[in-house]
C-alpha cells in the first residue's frame, strides 16, 4: 500500500518545525515570510522530512507572534498573501512532502472580528462566543481583587480584563490581547470546524492544534461559573501561582475536552482520504489522559505533545523555578510514556520547539567541545524511541543558546511579564534574569543560521531578534556536505526511520534505567533488534555494564558504538552515540 493511503503513514514520518518569522526573510524587512521558505527548501528535502509543521502565519497583531490570530482565513502581510502560501503548498507537495498548520481555537486575538463583535455590547450574538463575567460581588470593576475569580495568566498577571464600555471582564488565560472562545457555545465549535474544512478543502494536510487541552472548562452552578483557583500551589507553567490562584484544575483537560475533540473529529476528518496528521498541544497532561486523547478507536487526534520532560528542570514553583535534572529522570520520563503509550495511541517525539530553550544547551553541553556530539547524541536517543519525532528549525545544526544579556536582548512577551511578576513577588532583578535567560523562549527564535555571512543569510536587513554570534561556526553552509556534521547524522536517522520497520513498531526497552550518564535501550520487531547507545555526558564512560554483550557481530548503522580497551570493556566517549542492528 502506499505509504499514503495508511492511516498511520505518520508513524514512519519525521516532522520538521518552521517558525517563520525567524526561518529566512526573503525581502529584506528583518523578519522570516513565506517565500523565504518557499526558497529553503533544498534544505528541508535533503534532510529528508516527511512534514512541515509551520508556527502561525495568520493575520494577528503579533502580542505573542502569532498566537494572537485575527483571521484565520487569511495570510498576515508580514509573511506574504494567501498565494504565497497556497505556493508553499504546492511546492511541497510537489517534493513529497507535507503541510501542518497551527491551529490557534483556544482563544482568538482580541482584534478578530468576532470579539470584537462580541465586546461591542452585552447583547450582541457573538457576546456568549467568550468568557464575559461581572466583577466579583462587592467590588468596584477594574480595581485589583475585583476580577470574576482569582486566576493568574501566562502572559499578563491577571487572567481577566476589564471592558469599562461593557462593564464586564473577559477571560483570558494567555494575553490580555488573547481572549478565550467559549467552546460551551456550539456555534463556536461550528465556525471553528468550518474553517478547519476550508483548509483543508485548500490542500494542507493537518493541524497542530495549540493548548487544546484548555477548551473545556470547568463550569459551576454557582455564579460566576468558574471556581477560585489555590494559591500558592504548585503549577508547571509560567503562570505566577504564589500571586494568583492556579486555573489549572478548572482549565486543564477539563469534563468536555474529549466530546469535543471527537465531535471535530466527526464533523472535520472523518471520511477525508487518510494522509492528514493531527497532534494536539498538551501541557500538564499524563499518561492515562494521553491514552484517551491518542487511542485510534475514540477519534480525536493522532498524537499529543505531552510536557513531562520539559518539565523536568521546573520545580515546585513552576517554569521560572529552573532546578537541575539528570540523566536518569529523563529517561524515568521518557521511558514510562513508551511503555505508557505501547499498546493505545501514540507519541509525539520532541526536545525542543518554539516555546524552549535550545536542546543542545538544556540535555547536552553547548561548549564548542561537546556541542556537535552531544546534539548527535540527543538526537540519536530522541529518533530512535518508538513515535513521530519532531524536529525545530535548527536543531539539525545543534544551533544553541543565544548569549543574551540583558532584558533588551529579549523580545517574547511571556520573558517581559515574567520578569514584571518576579519582581512584584519581591525577587531582585538579578534573580529575576538568572531564571529568564535559562529558560527563555527566545534562545529557540533566534535567526536560523544558514551560512557564515552577515546575519547568517537570513536577512539582508535588520533581524527582528538578533542573530547568533555563533553562527560563524554553526550553520547550514558548513554542514550540508560533511559527512560528519550534526545535519548529516540527522539526515542517517531520519533516513533510518523511513527504511527500518522496527525503529517504527518496534518494542522498547530501557536498559540501564539506574545509570547517570548512558541512555541505552533496545527496539525489537520480530528477528530484527536494534541498540541505541549513548553517553549523555561529557565524561568518558567505562563498563557501563551488561551493555551490548552479543552485539559485536552486529551491524553499526549510524554514529559510533565505543571501543573495547584491552581487557574487554566497553568504552564510550564524551557524548559518544550509536546505533547498531542484528537480525535473527
Ligand atoms: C502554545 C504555543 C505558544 C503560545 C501559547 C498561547 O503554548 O506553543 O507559543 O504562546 O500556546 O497561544
Amino acid at each position: 500500500m502506499p505509504a499514503d493511503l495508511a492511516h498511520d503513514w505518520w508513524k514512519s514520518a519525521v516532522v520538521y518545525q518552521i517558525y517563520p518569522r525567524s526561518f529566512a526573510d526573503s525581502d529584506g524587512d528583518g523578519v522570516g515570510d513565506i517565500l523565504g521558505i518557499r526558497q529553503r527548501l533544498d534544505h528541508l528535502e535533503r534532510l529528508g522530512v516527511d512534514v512541515v509543521w509551520l508556527s502561525p502565519v495568520y493575520r494577528s497583531p503579533m502580542a505573542d507572534n502569532g498566537y494572537d490570530i485575527s483571521d484565520y482565513c487569511d495570510v498576515d502581510p508580514l509573511f506574504g498573501t494567501l498565494a504565497d502560501l497556497d505556493g508553499l503548498i504546492g511546492d511541497l507537495h510537489e517534493r513529497g512532502m507535507k503541510l501542518v498548520m497551527d491551529l490557534v481555537v483556544n482563544h482568538t486575538s482580541s482584534a478578530h472580528a468576532w470579539f470584537q463583535e462580541s465586546r461591542s455590547s452585552r447583547d450582541n450574538p457573538r457576546r456568549d462566543w467568550y468568557w464575559w463575567r461581572p466583577a466579583r460581588p462587592g467590588h468596584r470593576g477594574g480595581e485589583p481583587g475585583a476580577e470574576p475569580t482569582n486566576w493568574g495568566s501566562a502572559f499578563s498577571e491577571p487572567a481577566w480584563t476589564w471592558d469599562p464600555d461593557t462593564e464586564e471582564y473577559y477571560l483570558h488565560l494567555f494575553d490580555a490581547g488573547q481572549p478565550e472562545l467559549n467552546w460551551e457555545n456550539p456555534d463556536v465549535r461550528e465556525a471553528v470546524y468550518s474553517m478547519m474544512r476550508w483548509w483543508l478543502d485548500r490542500g494542507v494536510d493537518g493541524f497542530r492544534m495549540d493548548v487544546i487541552n484548555l477548551i473545556s472548562k470547568v463550569v459551576t452552578d454557582q455564579p460566576p461559573g468558574l471556581a477560585d483557583g489555590e494559591v500558592g500551589g504548585a503549577d508547571g507553567g509560567p503562570i505566577d501561582t504564589m500571586r494568583y490562584g492556579d486555573p489549572g484544575p478548572y482549565v486543564l483537560n477539563g469534563p468536555r475536552v474529549h466530546e469535543y475533540l471527537q465531535e471535530m473529529h466527526r464533523e472535520v476528518f472523518a471520511g477525508r482520504p487518510a494522509g492528514l496528521l493531527t497532534v494536539g498541544e498538551t501541557p500538564a497532561t499524563s499518561i492515562e489522559q494521553a491514552r484517551l486523547y491518542t487511542d485510534p478507536q475514540r477519534g480525536e487526534v493522532d498524537m499529543v505533545f505531552q510536557f513531562e520532560h520539559v518539565d523536568l528542570d521546573s520545580g515546585p514553583g513552576g517554569k521560572w523555578d529552573v532546578v537541575p535534572m539528570t540523566v536518569r529522570d529523563l529517561k524515568e520520563t521518557m521511558g514510562r510514556w513508551q511503555t505508557g503509550l505501547a499498546d493505545v495511541g501514540w507519541n509525539s517525539l520532541y526536545l525542543g520547539n518554539h516555546d524552549q530553550p535550545r536542546c543542545v544547551s538544556r540535555y547536552g553541553d553547548d561548549s564548542p567541545e561537546h556541542r556537535a556530539a552531544s546534539a548527535k547524541a540527543l538526537a540519536t536517543v530522541l529518533h530512535l524511541h518508538r513515535g513521530t519525532p519532531y524536529v525545530y528549525q535548527g536543531d539539525e545544526l545543534g544551533m544553541t543558546n543565544a548569549p543574551f544579556a540583558s532584558l533588551d536582548d529579549l523580545r517574547d512577551i511571556e520573558s517581559l511579564n515574567a520578569h514584571r511578576s518576579m519582581l512584584a513577588r519581591g525577587l531582585t532583578h538579578e534573580e529575576a534574569m538568572a531564571a529568564i535567560l535559562t529558560k527563555a523562549r527566545d534562545h529557540a527564535r533566534t535567526p536560523m543560521q544558514w551560512d557564515a555571512g552577515e546575519h547568517a543569510g537570513f536577512t539582508t536587513g535588520t533581524p527582528w531578534l538578533a542573530v547568533n554570534p555563533n553562527h560563524q561556526e554553526v550553520n547550514a553552509a558548513a554542514q550540508v556536505d560533511d559527512p560528519e556534521s550534526v545535519f548529516c547524522h540527522y539526515r542517517q536517522l531520519i533516513a533510518l526511520r523511513h527504511e527500518e520497520p522496527a525503529v517504527v513498531h518496534g518494542d522498547f526497552t530501557m536498559l540501564l534505567p539506574e545509570h547517570e550518564q548512558v541512555y541505552a535501550f533496545v527496539r525489537r520487531l520480530d528477528d530484527t533488534e536494534v541498540l541505541v547507545l549513548a553517553n549523555l555526558s561529557s565524561r568518558e564512560v567505562v563498563d557501563p555494564g551488561d551493555l551490548g554483550h552479543g552485539w559485536d557481530d552486529a551491524e553499526l548503522v549510524v554514529g559510533t558504538a565505543g571501543r573495547t580497551d584491552s581487557q574487554g570493556r566497553r568504552i564510550l566517549g564524551a557524548w559518544e552515540s550509536g546505533v547498531l542492528r542484528r537480525r535473527g
